[in-house]
């Protein structure tokens, strides 16, 4: 099964603040690519208990985010009071009002099957405004667990129990998003050190602009 409300609602319940307080790497570098494109709101699908979210809302952005589980979102209204958060799966983002000018996006995109990934891409363009940018980073094929655990379907595997997760190349990535205008591709690595055992991600990330 993919992403599941389940998984998430059990590793926050047991583990609290997973990935500790500091915010992303990434979150640093997608805030200059918004203020270079003049943007005052943010959305963030898979908000978590708001540690990418505090740093936006810190720094002056409106800031939104949705999150399927529900003590990630009790956890995230104490850690960043400064931004709203929505309880909701990201696959049907309408109960949300408004548009956004920006979409900051950490690692939930790999969380899905492909039909789910492109519903959520296609959710993600119906909340951006115009013009809109987006942020996203994923798992890379460069990732230590690529192709380990149960195949489940092209380049996706079953590298941790109940969590499979689809790796993507760069092709893959522009495929992704080809109905984008896509400004910058990259890697970035990521250092996390959570459940006693440090390591780094090889993660991609895509900066994007909403088509005319
Ligand atoms: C890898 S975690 C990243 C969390 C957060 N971005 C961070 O770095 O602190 C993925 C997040 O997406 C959430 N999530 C998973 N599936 C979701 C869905 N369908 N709708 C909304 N959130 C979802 C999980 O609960 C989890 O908080």
């Amino acid at each position: 099964m993919f992403s599941n409300k389940e998984f998430w609602e059990k590793r926050f319940r047991e583990e609290g603040k997973v990935w500790g307080e500091d915010p992303s790497k990434s979150v640093y570098q997608a805030s200059e690519f918004f203020r270079k494109h003049d943007v005052k709101s943010i959305l963030v699908p898979g908000s978590g208990y708001g540690r990418n979210t505090r740093l936006f809302s810190s720094s002056g952005f409106d800031v939104t985010g949705i999150e399927i589980s529900a003590t990630a979102c009790k956890l995230a209204q104490q850690f960043d009071p400064a931004s709203k958060v929505y309880e909701g799966s990201v696959l049907d983002m309408s109960f949300v009002p408004g548009t956004f000018d920006a979409i900051y996006s950490y690692n939930l995109l790999h969380l899905f099957s492909e039909n789910d990934r492109n519903l959520f891409i296609q959710e993600c363009i119906d909340k951006l405004g115009e013009p809109g940018f987006a942020f996203f980073t994923v798992f890379s094929e460069d990732e230590p667990t690529f192709g380990q655990g149960r195949w489940v379907e092209s380049n996706t595997y079953e590298s941790r129990p109940d969590r499979p997760t689809h790796y993507f190349t760069e092709d893959d990535l522009r495929e992704h998003f080809q109905d984008f205008e896509i400004i910058e591709t990259g890697i970035v690595q990521e250092p996390e050190d959570h459940g006693g055992q440090p390591h780094t991600h090889i993660l991609r990330y895509v900066f994007v602009k909403k088509a005319a």
